[in-house]
């Protein structure tokens, strides 16, 4: 890659939605792109329109993520490709369902996807760019992460909860290596995700619904800012560093010898 060449990024979850604009976006900024979704004709029409548009490079890759084999076929892609830096790992599931009416494949589709995947997948790109001297990780959380209460059906908050702390964890281990980590946490975002989900989205009241084209640019803004926690709608950047702020000062209480003094028990 010469420095002017910003490499290849790939996006699950590309072919609608959030990363579809993603898609967009990147090529515009000189990403090559590799996409990545189960509908293999969307893929191929986004490709073809956006490589007509911006002359960029863009291979698609039919793959259902919750499939072990699919699945191993794009993480052999992140690894074995040398000219991917990035790796936006989009593709995400949800149900609006509650806990007790969720079927159990329903319940194991999101965790396959929004958990396992986007694990291995940020696995093998992690393992691949510290060989490369370097990339971008940006996982796709939810401001369930932090605000479950927000949505009934406690599975898909807790799969978002769980990429938080997952980002959490790769930026501790791979931070200093070269690995850009990035966390997104958009809230309600306009795209086909709720009909999917079980509610469309013109029954959430509007003032709280962003365009994915705004989530998407402020995502990339906060990538720019060198943000690890990007909002979207979050006005103030430091009302989340107040919280975790508070998160690391529990640390130092977290694992001692005695029990609290609180509970009367221990030495
Ligand atoms: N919309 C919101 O309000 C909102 C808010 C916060 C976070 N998010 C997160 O943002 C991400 C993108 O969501 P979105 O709103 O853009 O949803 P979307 O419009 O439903 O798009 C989801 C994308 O994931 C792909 N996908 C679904 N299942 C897949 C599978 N098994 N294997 C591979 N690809 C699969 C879909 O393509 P195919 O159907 O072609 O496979 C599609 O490209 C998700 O992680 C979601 O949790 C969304």
């Amino acid at each position: 890659m010469t420095t002017q060449d910003k490499g290849t990024a790939l996006i699950t979850g590309a072919s609608a939605g959030i990363g579809a604009i993603y898609a967009d976006r990147l090529a515009r900024e000189g990403y090559d792109l590799v996409l990545v979704a189960r509908s293999a004709d969307r893929l191929e029409q986004l490709a073809k329109r956006i490589s007509e548009t911006t002359g960029r490079t863009v291979r698609t890759i039919a793959a259902d993520l919750t499939h072990t084999q699919d699945l191993e076929w794009v993480e052999e892609a992140l690894t074995t490709d040398a000219r991917i830096s990035m790796l936006v790992n989009n593709a995400g599931a949800g149900s609006t369902a509650h806990l007790q009416d969720l079927d159990n494949a329903s319940i194991e589709r999101m965790i396959a996807l929004n958990v396992t995947a986007l694990t291995r997948l940020a696995r093998a790109a992690a393992t691949a760019f510290v060989a490369r001297g370097g990339g971008t990780i940006v996982n796709m959380g939810s401001i369930l992460a932090v605000a479950p209460e927000v949505l009934s059906g406690g599975v898909y908050g807790g799969t978002k909860a769980y990429v938080l702390a997952f980002s959490q964890s790769l930026l501790h281990e791979f931070g200093d290596k070269g690995v850009r980590v990035q966390v997104v946490l958009p809230g309600a975002t306009a795209t086909d995700f709720w009909e999917l989900s079980g509610t469309p989205v013109e029954a959430l009241p509007s003032n709280i619904v962003m365009s994915a084209d705004d989530a998407v640019d402020a995502a990339l803004a906060g990538l720019k800012l060198g943000e690890f926690a990007t909002f979207p709608s979050l006005p103030d950047i430091n009302d989340w560093n107040a919280f975790d702020s508070s998160r690391r000062a529990l640390l130092p209480g977290l694992s001692r010898t005695t029990p609290a003094p609180r509970y009367g028990t221990g030495g």
